[in-house]
């Protein structure tokens, strides 16, 4: 033994019997502890019975363990998109008009609905001066201009449902009927710009020029 360990340990014989107590209380507590990783290490999640796609599988008739899908559903993605109401064309090109009545229940419900989703761009004029704009977004064209008021629905319709430019496409915030509520909502703020006295009925005309009521 080196100088420097008699030193520090006055009793020699001591110590050893008490190092060879430690070595084994060490050893049992390696030992417990290592039956208990190896039980506890049981990969239940990664090691089930499960099939790995397409395998095959005795138990259906059919040899297969992958169900053919319950009749009548479709895939996401997979929904055959076609006619006026859900694309908004005729033929290839835009079309016009709606493919429902718009009824005055469906005018609340496209102000409403474009207050939620546009006005924050597009103001609740239609202006093009909403709150992000004027945070930095490329500010949106005014529904005020000649380009805009000739724009045929099927036009608006696109443009939400696809996006436009530096607009993202709204097609999920907005369901195909709240589109085309919000173009009628829209054609109404375009011609409350536009109005001129004759579209008026004859009473109220009256009334505006200054005759009796
Ligand atoms: C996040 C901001 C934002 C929101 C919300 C938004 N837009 Fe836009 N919109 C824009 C911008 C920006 C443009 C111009 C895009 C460009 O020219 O790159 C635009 C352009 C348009 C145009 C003009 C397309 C053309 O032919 O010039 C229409 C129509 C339009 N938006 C309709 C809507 C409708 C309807 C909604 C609500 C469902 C809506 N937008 C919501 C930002 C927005």
């Amino acid at each position: 033994m080196s100088r420097g360990r008699k030193t520090r340990n006055q009793k020699p014989e001591t110590r050893s019997v008490s190092a060879a107590h430690r070595r084994r209380v060490l050893a049992l507590i390696l030992l417990v502890s290592g039956f208990w990783f190896l039980v506890s290490c049981r990969q239940k999640m990664a090691v089930q019975p499960k099939y790995d796609p397409l395998e095959p599988s005795d138990f259906f008739a059919d040899g297969m363990s992958a169900r053919p899908r319950i009749p009548g559903t479709v895939a996401r993605g997979e929904l055959p998109l076609e006619g006026f109401l859900v694309t908004g064309k005729i033929g290839n090109d835009d079309g016009d008009g709606y493919p429902f009545p718009i009824t005055a229940a469906v005018m609340d419900r496209g102000q409403e609905r474009f207050n939620i989703y546009c006005s924050p761009c597009h103001g609740r004029g239609g202006d093009g001066n909403g709150m992000i704009p004027s945070r930095g977004l490329r500010r949106p064209p005014s529904y005020h201009t000649d380009a805009l008021r000739n724009a045929k629905t099927g036009h608006f319709f696109d443009v939400m449902t696809n996006g436009f430019g530096a607009m993202p496409s709204y097609a999920v915030q907005v369901p195909v009927n709240d589109r085309w509520a919000i173009i009628a909502y829209i054609r109404a703020l375009q011609l409350s710009r536009n109005g001129t006295i004759n579209d008026l009925p004859p009473a109220q005309r009256a009334q505006l020029s200054g005759g009796a009521p």
